[in-house]
């Protein structure tokens, strides 16, 4: 029995360590809460360290998050099931405010590693997007109390020494207050002195990598029990993968082993580079976002604390469901023939239709789509759902990332129940597309219940 305020335990006990390089190795409970800190020049082997830290707590089964501004985490995936969310080829589902937020609720839940690859985002938007995410996890763990780790790459930008920012103060807070809630934070950063020195001088575990800089070697000298004339001589002499781990009383100079899996940020080489086999997302981790309530479509996505916004949303949805409750004739026959079509679909058609109905007006690439409803992507793109693509209720557009689904239920009510809308009630159309798409949910089979060999 964990004793008062004892945070769960992490890992089976034959996995209990971390092995990060040939004479580095620390029990995995060393990092629960802790703010471990990588630092160290351009190129001096900080994203490494950080990435092998990943993969030893990965197959500890730790639940983690990783800030991937340079998109260099993705190739975890070559042997772990981590879910990435970004814009790039790699991604298992798009980043997009909605998803943000779902996939940082879903992930600290269900313990559901996630690389958040903001590579293509810039300014206001990438800050509003990580400031949503990490205070929504700050504010579950308050709850849920379960160790999760949080990497943070380029931190400086996040915790500037001297500025205030929100979103220093969200980080600060994780960083120096997270351990009650379980959360730890591994932030990297290749300008230690521009980084807030309580956050450093705070950390548990420091990897001080490579530094030349007479500021950054000051910052060195402040975390490190030695000289000034010691520091200076150890770590100008680390070469890359080396540096000075520091864990409590403990102070070393190590090597880090090399990642297993592909690292994004690899140095060029003449020697080319293979293409890392990355694993597919279990439809489990997809099925788990799937099971989340549903966000408002995207473009209708209420500001954060509108909730004037939502209330109405609330409103709509339930004149909606009242108004259907009493269909008139002629609409209701209309509507059960249609499902009656459909119930005839294959069943992947039936769940490619209500998965893009529901969460119409979001468009899915190929790849994201046979993600999410767990199936083999090769076989979404030979038998494409047809019917329904007649029918007018999904639709697929050709755009630069690929075709592209989205349901198009609300369109499709307009035009061919348009001769009803005035006996529909006062939520007229809205209320029968609604209603439409609930029906839609219940027409797809569950993903167990589905096999690929037809
Ligand atoms: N422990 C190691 N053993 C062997 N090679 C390493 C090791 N660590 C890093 N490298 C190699 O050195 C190069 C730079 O490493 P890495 O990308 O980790 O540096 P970095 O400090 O994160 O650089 P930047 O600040 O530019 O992000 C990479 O090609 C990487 O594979
Ligand atoms: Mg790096």
């Amino acid at each position: 029995m964990p004793g008062e305020g004892a945070l769960p335990t992490v890992g089976s006990p034959a996995m209990s360590v971390l092995t990060l390089g040939p004479d580095l190795v620390v029990p995995v409970d060393h990092v629960v809460g802790q703010c471990v800190a990588v630092l160290g020049i351009r190129g001096s082997g900080k994203s490494n360290t950080a990435g092998v830290l990943f993969e030893e707590l990965l197959a500890a089964h730790y639940p983690l998050s990783i800030v991937d501004i340079d998109g260099e985490y993705f190739g975890l995936k070559e042997r772990h099931e981590v879910l990435v969310l970004g814009g790039g080829d790699h991604a298992d589902v798009e980043l997009t405010p909605v998803t943000a937020a779902e996939v940082a609720e879903l992930s600290l839940r269900e313990g559901v590693p996630v690389v958040l690859d903001v590579s293509d985002l810039v300014g206001a938007e990438r800050e509003a997007l990580l400031l949503d995410y990490l205070s929504r996890l700050w504010a579950l763990a308050g709850r849920l109390r379960t160790p999760y780790m949080i990497g943070i790459e380029e931190c400086h930008e996040f915790i500037p020494q001297g500025v205030r920012t929100r979103m220093k103060e969200v980080v600060v807070r994780i960083a120096l207050r997270g351990r009650k809630r379980g959360l730890g934070t591994v932030i990297i950063s290749q300008r230690s002195a521009k980084v807030e020195k309580d956050v450093l001088t705070q950390a548990g575990m420091l990897f001080l990598h490579r530094v030349v800089h007479e500021a950054d070697m000051r910052v060195y000298g402040e975390l490190l029990p030695w000289g000034k004339a010691e520091v200076k001589e150890v770590v100008t002499g680390l070469r890359v993968g080396e540096c000075v781990y520091i864990a409590g009383a403990e102070a070393r100079r190590v090597a880090i082993r090399l990642r297993n899996t592909f690292h994004g940020g690899y140095t060029p080489a003449f020697h080319p580079v293979e293409s890392p086999k990355l694993r597919l997302v279990r439809g489990r981790l997809l099925e788990a976002l799937a099971r989340n309530p549903l966000p408002p479509a995207q473009d209708e996505v209420p500001a954060v604390g509108d909730l004037a916004l939502s209330e109405a949303r609330t409103r709509e949805t339930m004149e909606g469901e009242e108004a259907v409750s009493e269909l008139p004739e002629p609409v209701a026959l209309r509507v059960e023939r249609l499902l009656r079509r459909l119930e005839r679909l294959p069943p992947l058609e039936r769940r490619v239709v209500a998965f893009l109905a529901a969460r119409e007006p979001r468009a899915y690439t190929v790849h994201e789509l046979a993600a999410w409803i767990d199936c083999p992507e090769a076989l979404l793109r030979a038998e494409p759902p047809h019917a329904a693509l007649e029918l007018g209720l999904i639709a697929c557009e050709r755009l630069s990332r690929g075709p592209t689904y989205r349901g198009t239920v609300r369109p499709y009510v307009e035009e061919a129940f348009a001769p009803f809308a005035g006996a529909l009630g006062p939520s007229g159309l809205h209320g029968l597309a609604h209603h439409l798409r609930r029906r839609l949910a219940d027409l797809a089979p569950a993903a167990r219940d589905l096999t690929y060999t037809s």
